[in-house]
């Protein structure tokens, strides 16, 4: 039996969600949709043909009028508490957008109202399931060139959000968009992030309010070390949204570049002898999406955790919360002691 799912937000990541992932999917059924705008409702209910009466305002009119098993919110991260609410108090499992809440304590809340519920709560961190992402993945479990011991990612975008919530947002790039970065460096690697220092801050050119530069060091488990650099207002040469990527490994590197290759590089002393060799992409049958809504359904039909469930995006958040921290109070900060493990 398909999955009856209500999503809320449709305007914005939510049209890519009911567009490019929910639309065609057979185990899925929409039963609602809900957002405040009155534009993306005709939109998507005319394009789907969802009448009248399934089309909401607000998530608890859709809750009380719709059987339903489960939620979608892709809304601004202040809204994902509530939904949560919403959703545990009804017995529904819910899915959310990255990042997880709008601060550690409501992160928190939501994994304690799943558990408490009983209930699925998954988090979209579809990044991981990108083609070159999962390649990444799979070339540092298989270890062709020894083990990994550093590595890096630049990320430059000159994102246009406005009108939207990050232009006006605190720590823009580390909150909104290297949470999927950290959550790579987690799922690439197979290490949490222990500590973070991070300095944050605006360039004279950029039109967001608050900060969209960052400079992040972390140490991961094992004293394996990673750092970030990165600008959501940078123009010039872009990477990918995936980022630039270096992982130095004992007897060589691995590189995702900006022109979306892998490359592995082995040399002798001096650079000496250098050999480069491309790697093809893994095969993906899937977007990051639809795998994250796999993954959700799956989740749901059998109520245990998935690969990205909201315990175990404590990590990943915990670890952007810890560089907020850092840049805010100037200091290195233990991802361990924020989330309590
Ligand atoms: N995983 C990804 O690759 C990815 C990409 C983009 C955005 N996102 C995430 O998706 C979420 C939404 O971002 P966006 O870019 O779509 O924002 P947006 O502002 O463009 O769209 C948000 C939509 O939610 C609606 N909305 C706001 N409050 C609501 C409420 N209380 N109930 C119902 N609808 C409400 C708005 O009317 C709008 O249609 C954020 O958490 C963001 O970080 C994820």
């Amino acid at each position: 039996m398909a999955l009856r799912l209500i999503q809320a937000g449709i305007g914005g990541m939510g049209r890519a969600w009911w567009h490019g992932a929910i639309k065609d999917h057979a185990g899925v059924e929409l039963v609602a949709i809900v957002d405040i705008a009155d534009a993306p409702l005709a939109e998507c209910g005319d394009a789907l043909g969802i009448p009248q009466n399934r089309r909401f305002h607000d998530l608890t009119e859709a809750v009380k009028a719709v059987d339903a098993d489960a939620v979608l919110t892709v809304t601004p991260p202040p809204v994902h508490l509530k939904h949560a609410e919403i959703a545990f108090a009804n017995g529904l499992h819910l899915l959310t957008e990255k990042p997880l809440g709008a601060t550690l304590d409501e992160a928190r809340q939501m994994v304690t109202l799943a558990k408490e519920a009983n209930r699925q709560l998954v988090v979209s961190q579809n990044y991981r399931y990108n083609a070159p992402m999962a390649t990444l993945r799979r070339l540092v479990a298989d270890q062709p060139l020894g083990v990994l011991g550093h590595g890096h990612i630049d990320f430059y975008i000159p994102g246009d959000f406005r009108g939207t919530f990050r232009e006006t947002m605190e720590f823009p790039l580390l909150v909104d968009m290297a949470i999927h970065h950290v959550d790579l460096i987690r799922a690439i690697t197979g290490k949490n992030i222990l500590k973070v220092t991070a300095q944050t801050f605006k360039p004279a050119w950029s039109w967001y309010q608050h900060h969209p530069g960052l400079k992040m060091l972390m140490e991961l488990d094992d004293g394996v070390q990673f750092s970030y650099s990165g600008d959501w207002s940078a123009r010039g040469r872009g990477t990918t949204w995936n980022g630039a990527w270096r992982l130095q490994c004992d007897s060589g590197s691995i590189e995702y570049t900006n022109d979306n290759k892998i490359q592995q590089t082995t040399s002798t002393f001096w650079s000496k002898d250098q050999t480069t060799t491309e790697f093809p992409h893994d095969a993906a049958p899937r977007n990051g999406q639809q795998a994250v809504l796999d993954g959700f359904i799956a989740a749901a039909a059998t109520n245990t955790p998935a690969e990205t469930s909201g315990a175990d995006n404590l990590w990943s958040f915990g670890a952007v919360c810890a560089g907020v921290i850092s840049a805010q109070q100037g200091r290195t900060v233990d991802v361990r002691e924020l989330i309590g493990e």
